[in-house]
């Protein structure tokens, strides 16, 4: 997810790029970049890595004005975080410029096609083969050339693009990437989201899929008939979308996340997966045959539901670890040993100081990581990104996730390398496909997940209990309360209960059971009986279609059926929305709870 703004009007254009780029940077922090035209559409294009600032230190001094240009903030997809790979980018004749938010699919085989034609590209990214496509078709007219490219581009975009031999206008297009228009009477702004230009404008029309706009001096058509809003929400409130607290927002963006990690990686007709980032060391992985997932806090329970994946349905013996404790013990590890580390930010201490000790006994390294250009990305051997969009809120949610699709599909990877069968392999790529729409399902239940947390807004201390591939989802549900509602959760395997904590079990320690339809629900349901012989209130997580269990339980809060060993995807979005609730019930700073912070880079 990047930020994207354009500017045509009358004033200087580069005050107003920096001030819409300064409210995008949510979006994508790790490089910007503008491109402004002079009266003579002269373009000065300026980038740089890293915070906007760099940015705006490289243009102090420099006397860049002009009334047209467009900007950029970046979130790495394709391409590490370099100059070069920043946008806007541009054609062989520099011709054209372009920013795009959004992954092109078929990018490797529309640059080999334009690099046979002569093309010559200077970044690594996607968007790049946007600019020498439009070059390819441009005779003189911006829009046309546009239309042109969006038959032959697979995958999402929001672009804007403005060139030298056709000045004078920004011709934008939208598929799946937010793309809104700003008008005002002698000025047209572009932006990715309304915050970028409520200082210049409230007046706004928001692009729809496969639609192109042009904006011109005076005037803009969209080629399709369009209604004007208007924006009501404070600066603040646009950050978050319109949403209350990033938390939320991010809530609401898990089935995107799921769509971004599994999108051009699914190969359903083969049962398999392809994540190019581990094709170098593909090889070594086939001879792998024990494997290490290594995480700290809400990315160790992702590791744990990838210990039970990696063994039921890749038949690799695997452990799991805290970054914290595995950074300090001797594992037993050989040549055959693959380790894994998962982190969203890329930046945890503990977890890259195991990465280190793997490293310095000559070990197999992975990452699962977030953030493009991180050290855990550039440490490991090889990787996947899981491509879920920067996560403001301390309190990980949609990471949470991407990490979990990304170790289903390295499960199908390692699986499909040994005996997993091809009707196996297609069974899980065809859930995995299926996942966002169910979880969206799962969203429209949050006013009743809202309801119930008002429900138990004054108890103190709650279980969370879950087996199997649930039984992560229980501590990440109690963490996920303790982090926001700082309320005392514990999270527990079911059958522990009798081991001692139903001793605490009565009518003031309510219990979240995560009980969908599997192959232990006769477990937890037992487990759930226990909990009620002691008068203690039960809300059940349970599979749509069973009516049954509202005999035995208080609440329940329903998720689609789906694959075994993907429940964890949807079970965890009420826990996660439960949190969020009673953290708002409890008046609790949601985004920033106390004495934590989002990326713990220190021992
Ligand atoms: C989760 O909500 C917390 N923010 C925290 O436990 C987090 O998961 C942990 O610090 C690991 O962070 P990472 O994924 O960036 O490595």
């Amino acid at each position: 997810m990047c930020g994207i703004v354009g500017y045509i009007g009358q004033k200087n254009v580069l005050p107003i790029l920096i001030e819409g780029l300064r409210r995008e940077t949510y979006r994508g922090y790790d490089s910007a970049g503008v491109v402004v035209f002079n009266e003579k559409a002269d373009p000065v294009c300026v980038k740089a890595i890293g915070k906007l600032e760099n940015l705006e230190g490289k243009l102090n001094n420099r006397q860049i004005e002009g009334v047209l240009g467009l900007g950029h903030c970046r979130w790495a997809t394709t391409g590490g975080v370099t100059e070069a790979n920043a946008h806007p980018h541009w054609d062989c004749q520099r011709n054209i410029f372009l920013v795009h938010n959004g992954i092109i699919e078929n990018y490797k085989e529309l640059k080999e096609k334009l690099g046979k034609e002569g093309h010559r590209f200077s970044s690594e990214t996607d968007t790049e083969v946007l600019c020498h496509l439009i070059e390819k078709y441009f005779q003189g007219n911006l829009e046309e050339a546009v239309r042109r490219i969006i038959k032959e581009v697979r995958g999402t975009y929001g672009l804007a693009v403005i060139s030298k031999n056709d000045p004078q206008k920004i011709v934008t297009a939208r598929l799946s990437s937010p793309i809104i228009l700003g008008i005002n009477s002698n000025e047209f702004l572009v932006a990715s989201d309304p915050a970028a230009i409520l200082t210049r404008t409230r007046q706004v029309i928001n692009l729809d899929d496969n639609e192109i706009a042009v904006l011109k001096p005076g005037n803009f058509f969209i080629l399709k008939e369009k209604p004007l809003t208007q924006i009501e929400w404070t600066l603040e409130e646009a950050e978050r979308g319109g949403y209350p607290h990033f938390m939320l927002k991010e809530i609401m963006e898990e089935p995107e996340a799921i769509e971004n990690a599994i999108k051009g990686r699914l190969i359903p007709e083969e049962g398999t997966v392809k994540l190019g980032g581990l094709q170098s060391v593909s090889e070594r992985l086939r001879k792998v045959n024990n494997a290490i997932l290594v995480a700290c806090g809400t990315a160790h329970y992702a590791a744990m539901v990838g210990e039970y994946m990696f063994e039921e349905y890749a038949g690799i013996p695997t452990k799991t670890d805290i970054g914290s404790e595995f950074r300090y013990r001797k594992p037993i590890v050989n040549e055959k040993t693959a380790s894994i580390f998962i982190s969203q930010s890329g930046e945890t201490a503990d977890t890259l100081a195991a990465l280190r000790e793997m490293k310095e006994k000559g070990v197999l390294t992975l990452g699962i990581t977030n953030v493009v250009g991180s050290s855990q990305a550039r440490e490991t051997d090889a990787g996947v990104y899981t491509r879920s969009g920067p996560e403001i809120a301390v309190a990980s949610t949609k990471a949470f996730l991407g990490q979990l699709a990304t170790l289903a599909m390295l499960t199908v990877y390692l699986g499909r390398q040994r005996d997993m069968a091809l009707v196996m392999g297609k069974r899980i790529v065809s859930e995995l496909s299926n996942l966002p729409e169910l979880t969206k399902e799962i969203l429209k239940s949050a006013p009743e997940i809202a309801k119930i947390a008002k429900k138990y807004k004054d108890f103190e201390n709650f279980w969370f209990i879950g087996r199997k591939y649930n039984y992560p989802i229980a501590l990440e549900g109690a963490l996920k309360l303790k982090e926001v509602s700082y309320l005392h959760a514990e999270g527990i395997g079911g059958g522990e209960l009798k081991h001692g904590f139903l001793a605490l079990v009565d009518e003031d320690f309510p219990t979240i059971a995560i009980c969908p339809s599997d192959s232990v629900y006769d477990k937890m349901i037992s487990n759930i009986e226990e909990v009620k012989a002691r008068k203690g209130k039960v809300i059940a997580i349970a599979t749509k279609g069973n009516e049954k269990i509202k005999e035995l339980v208080d609440d329940v809060i329903y998720i689609p059926k789906t694959l075994e060993m993907l429940t964890p995807l949807l079970s965890v979005i009420p826990l996660h929305l439960f949190a969020y609730y009673m953290a708002v019930l409890h008046g609790h700073d949601i985004d920033k709870p106390r004495n934590l912070a989002k990326s713990v880079t220190v021992e």
